[in-house]
C-alpha cells in the first residue's frame, strides 16, 4: 500500500506525509520537482520528508522538459490567461502530474495525493492530469479532507508527531514558483484596492530603484524558439535563468490582477515573470514582423483559447493538441531577431528583422520610391463599402416613405 504524494517541503505537505501514512496505513513516497523554484535547499527538503515519516524521496529535476515541452509550448501560443498571466504555475502541473504517475508506476503505488486546497485552480490541474494520464489511479487531497481548521492545529500535530516546524514566522503570502514565473497570493493581497507591501514581491527590484540607464538586448528565434541571446546561444534553461536575472534588475514582469478562477471565485494575485514577460513581447513581436494578417488574428482567438485550457487544467485533452499543431505550422517562418529596451519595469520592442519578414519598404513608404498602386485603392474601396452603401439607401428609402 503506497502512495506518492507531491512534497513542497512546507507545514501542509509535510503534515500530510504523517496524516496519509495513519489514515490510509500506507508507505508515503515523497516526490518534490524541481522546475527552477527560488533558493530551495533540496538536501534539507529531503531530510524533512524522511522526518516526517516518507519512506523514499524522490528530488526530480525537470527544469529542461519543463521549458522546452511546456513553456515554450506556451510562448508559441502567446499563453497570457485573461491577456496578462503567462500561467506559470498553471504549465507546472501537468507536468508533475506526469511524473508522479510515471513514480507510481514505478513504486507499485495504488494512489497519488497533493496538498492544494478544495478552493484553488492546481487541485483540478493535478486532478485533472491524473485521471488521463490513469485513469485507475486513486488520488487523494489531504487538505480537502482533513479535520484541522486552522493553521495552529497542523502546527500542534506537527508537533505532536516531530515533524520539523520552521521556528521563523512564517510569510503571509502563498507562493509558488518555477522557472516561468512566480505566484503571490494572500496576505495584504486579499483587498483589491490595496496596493502590494514592498514584502510581496520576492524577485524583482522596485522598478523606481531599477538602474538609472536601460538595457538593450536582442533575443534570435528559431521557429518560434528562443535560441540567442545576444549572439550568443543557450539552452533553453539557461536562456530563461538569464532573462529572469537580467530583467528582475531591472524591475520587469511586475502583474497585478484580479482573475476568475475555474472554481468560481475571483482572486487578486500577482505574479513576477521576468524571462516569460521578455520572451513573449519579443516572441509577438516577430509574428507581427512574420505572420500573415489573416493567420496572425486567427492565432489570436487560439491564444485566447489554448490560454484557458491550460489554466483550466486541460493540458492533456485532445483539443490543446490540435491546437499546438495550428500554432506549430504557423512557428515555419518565425525566424529572427528582435531588440528590446528595458528600463525601470518596462519592456519595449525598439527593432526586429527576419529573413521571413513581410515588411516591404518599397510598398510601406512614404517617399519617392513608393511601389503601392494607389490607382487600385479608389476601386477597393469603392467595393469595400459597397455592402454598407446599399444598406444606407434602403434605410434613406424607407424613412422617406
Ligand atoms: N492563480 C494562479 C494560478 O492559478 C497561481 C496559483 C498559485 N498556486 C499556489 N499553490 N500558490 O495559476
Ligand atoms: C491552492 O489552492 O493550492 C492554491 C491556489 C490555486 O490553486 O489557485
Amino acid at each position: 500500500n503506497k502512495i506518492v504524494l507531491a512534497y513542497s517541503g512546507g507545514l501542509d505537505t509535510s503534515v500530510s506525509i504523517k496524516w496519509l501514512q495513519e489514515k490510509f496505513n500506507a508507505e508515503i513516497i515523497a516526490y518534490s520537482a524541481n522546475v527552477g523554484q527560488d533558493d530551495n535547499d533540496w538536501n534539507q527538503i529531503k531530510e524533512k520528508a524522511l522526518k516526517a515519516g516518507a519512506s523514499k524521496v524522490y528530488i526530480d529535476d525537470i527544469r529542461e522538459e519543463f521549458i522546452k515541452n511546456y513553456a515554450f509550448n506556451s510562448l508559441k501560443a502567446n499563453g497570457l490567461y485573461e491577456g496578462k498571466y503567462p500561467l506559470a504555475t498553471a504549465l507546472s502541473r501537468p507536468l508533475i502530474a506526469k511524473r508522479m504517475v510515471e513514480v507510481a508506476h514505478q513504486e507499485g503505488a495504488e494512489a497519488v495525493a497533493h496538498g492544494c486546497t478544495g478552493k484553488g485552480n492546481d487541485q483540478v490541474r493535478f486532478d485533472v492530469s491524473f485521471k488521463a494520464l490513469d485513469p485507475d489511479l486513486e488520488i487523494i487531497a489531504p487538505l480537502r479532507e482533513w479535520e484541522f481548521k486552522s493553521r495552529g492545529e497542523e502546527i500542534d500535530y506537527a508537533k505532536k508527531h516531530n515533524i520539523p516546524v520552521k521556528a521563523t514566522k512564517e510569510s503571509p503570502y502563498s507562493i509558488d514558483s518555477n522557472l516561468w514565473g512566480l505566484s503571490v497570493e494572500c496576505g495584504e493581497l486579499e483587498d483589491p484596492w490595496a496596493e502590494p507591501p514592498l514584502d510581496a514581491y520576492q524577485w524583482t527590484a522596485n522598478p523606481e530603484e531599477a538602474p538609472a540607464t536601460p538595457l538593450y538586448l536582442t533575443i534570435s528565434f528559431d521557429q518560434g524558439e528562443p535560441i540567442k541571446l545576444n549572439d550568443r546561444y543557450m539552452s533553453p534553461v539557461e536562456l530563461v535563468e538569464k532573462l529572469n536575472d537580467i530583467g528582475a534588475e531591472y524591475g520587469i514582469g511586475r502583474i497585478d490582477m484580479v482573475e476568475n478562477r475555474l472554481v468560481g471565485i475571483k482572486s487578486r494575485e500577482i505574479y513576477e515573470t521576468p524571462a516569460a514577460t521578455i520572451l513573449l513581447e519579443a516572441h509577438q513581436q516577430l509574428e507581427d514582423l512574420t505572420l500573415d494578417r489573416e493567420t496572425a488574428h486567427y492565432k489570436r482567438l487560439i491564444s485566447e483559447k489554448y490560454s484557458e485550457l491550460v489554466y483550466n487544467g486541460l493540458w492533456y485533452s485532445p483539443l490543446r493538441s490540435a491546437l499546438e499543431a495550428f500554432i506549430e505550422d504557423t512557428q515555419k517562418q518565425v525566424t529572427g531577431k528582435v531588440k528590446l529596451k528595458l528600463y525601470k519595469g518596462q519592456c519595449v520592442t525598439v527593432g526586429r528583422k527576419s529573413p521571413y519578414s513581410l515588411y516591404q519598404f518599397d510598398l510601406a513608404t512614404y517617399d519617392e520610391n513608393d511601389s503601392f498602386d494607389h490607382s487600385s485603392a479608389k476601386g477597393f474601396i469603392k467595393l469595400w463599402g459597397l455592402p454598407g452603401q446599399v444598406y444606407s439607401q434602403v434605410q434613406q428609402k424607407n424613412k422617406d416613405t
